[in-house]
């Protein structure tokens, strides 16, 4: 007897039903990331619950270079890899499209609190990272310095190499790990990737190796397409796509040097990486900026304050922090920029925008009677303007128009800035925030 003949076929198992989920919402970055996202997720979950639904909150990208801070308990957390909408999620899923690092999420989870610890769910197809991809990131750009490269800057999270790994197929994913009887097979498999430099290697210690594998298997693993088919079938659950990063670090669509990130920062990146197909793209599309432009890292901040401009960036200081949250480094400030907000419209053909920090310009305008918007480039060498997003920003300036405030009260000042930011981006400014709390989110009529 052949075995498909010993095997009852049960066509109930079947899935036929492609259906979408019922409902989803994408939150995206619109600049250079840190827009304050977590506001916007934190909003929408709460509208779902209302509405009746059970909530996944889902990444399909980044890692831990994204950052944001969350109240747990009254007490201020910071998280890299898991998502903003942790308290408010009924299940929370890391994407394939991720790259985590198993000791530090499970040190996040440990922060939540206790009912909400088993919610997290990982990805098996998603990649590992530990300290010797941070290590690399650390070892690439010390060799930019020595060949006189400009550096990238980057957040030393280890996500590039990661991406690179998967790249050249040196990749351990979670479902590999799962497989390794001993730590020792585990620091056997990373050992054999032969783009790692002896001394970047050398981090992987036994003792280390052990802590990464105790790790993993006390992480909620699943396969993570299965539970994407549940949850559409179920009925019940609206999904939130948090995409980490901003559009002008995506690595196909950000700028010239290399200063980008390494995965996706646009929706159907984000989507494309947790395991969403053209049918499931989320419903609403939420924009983030804030009411003016920051930058860490390397690369150029085209409306970066002048010199002259340094007590405007310092209401911008002592009023926001600006510092990343994930390397604790001061951004670069300066003014609001369109041409890079149409562009990230344009990517993700959507112009719903969130405007955070809006509080920051009526402070602003005290100390100056109009404030600047940049509504195109100009080419410092050819003069020429354009209204689209250049691949080789570091050889434009910016062009501004300007939104008059001598005289007007604050709230004249945000409604006619707000007016200002849709008539140079076309687009349409659904809320704004106007305070670090995330309860401080203004929608418009
Ligand atoms: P990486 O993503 O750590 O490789 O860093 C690449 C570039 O993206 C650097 O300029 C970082 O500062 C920047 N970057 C990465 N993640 C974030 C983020 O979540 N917010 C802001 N900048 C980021």
């Amino acid at each position: 007897m052949s075995i498909a003949e010993e095997f009852e076929f049960d066509p109930s198992k079947v899935w036929t039903n492609h259906r979408p989920f019922l409902t989803s919402s994408a939150i995206v970055g619109a600049n250079y990331g840190d827009e304050g996202k977590g506001k916007m997720v934190d909003a929408i979950a709460e509208k779902y619950k209302k509405e009746g639904y059970k909530i996944l909150s889902a990444r399909g990208q980044g890692s831990g270079n994204a950052g944001h801070t969350v109240v747990v308990n009254g007490k201020k957390m910071d998280f890299h890899y898991l998502t903003s909408a942790g308290l408010s999620a009924d299940a929370m899923l890391l994407g394939p499209g991720m790259l985590i690092d198993p000791i530090r999420l499970l040190e996040e989870i440990k922060k939540l609190p206790e009912e909400k610890q088993s919610i997290v769910l990982v990805a098996e197809r998603a990649a590992i990272v530990t300290d010797v991809e941070r290590a690399m990131d650390v070892w690439c750009e010390n060799k930019r310095k020595e060949t006189n490269q400009k550096i990238i800057g980057t957040t030393g999270s280890g996500v590039g190499p990661g991406v690179g790994n998967r790249g050249y197929r040196f990749h351990v994913t979670f479902a590999d790990a799962l497989k390794f009887k001993t730590a020792e097979e585990l620091k056997e498999q990373y050992l054999k990737n032969p783009i790692l430099p002896e001394e970047v290697k050398a981090v992987l210690t036994d003792e280390y190796a052990e802590e990464l594998l105790n790790s993993i298997r006390k992480l909620n693993i699943i396969d993570s397409v299965a539970f994407l088919k549940k949850c559409r079938s179920e009925d019940n659950w609206a999904l939130i796509l948090e995409v980490s990063q901003g559009m002008g670090l995506d690595p196909l669509f950000g700028h010239e040097g290399h200063n980008v990130t390494s995965t996706p920062c646009t929706i159907i990146g984000a989507a494309s990486g947790l395991g969403l197909s053209q049918w499931d793209m989320p419903e609403e599309a939420y924009l983030m900026v804030k009411a003016y432009t920051s930058k860490v890292g390397g690369g150029k901040l085209i409306t970066k304050h002048t010199p002259k401009e340094e007590k405007l960036s310092s209401v911008i200081y002592d009023m926001v922090g600006e510092r990343g949250v994930t390397t604790g480094r001061k951004r670069d400030v300066g003014w609001f920029d369109a041409v890079l907000t149409r562009y990230a419209m344009n990517l993700n053909q959507e112009s719903t925008l969130c405007v955070n920090c809006m509080d920051v310009i009526p402070k602003i305008a005290k100390l100056t009677d109009r404030v600047p918007i940049c509504v195109a480039y100009r080419n410092t060498q050819t003069g020429e303007v354009t209204y689209d997003y250049p691949y080789h920003v570091s050889d434009y300036e910016p062009v501004y128009q300007y939104v008059e405030a001598s005289g007007k009260t604050d709230d004249e000042i945000i409604s006619d800035y707000i007016k200002a930011i849709e008539l140079y981006t076309g687009g349409k400014v659904v809320a704004y925030g106007v305070g670090p709390g995330r309860d401080a989110l203004i929608w418009r009529k």
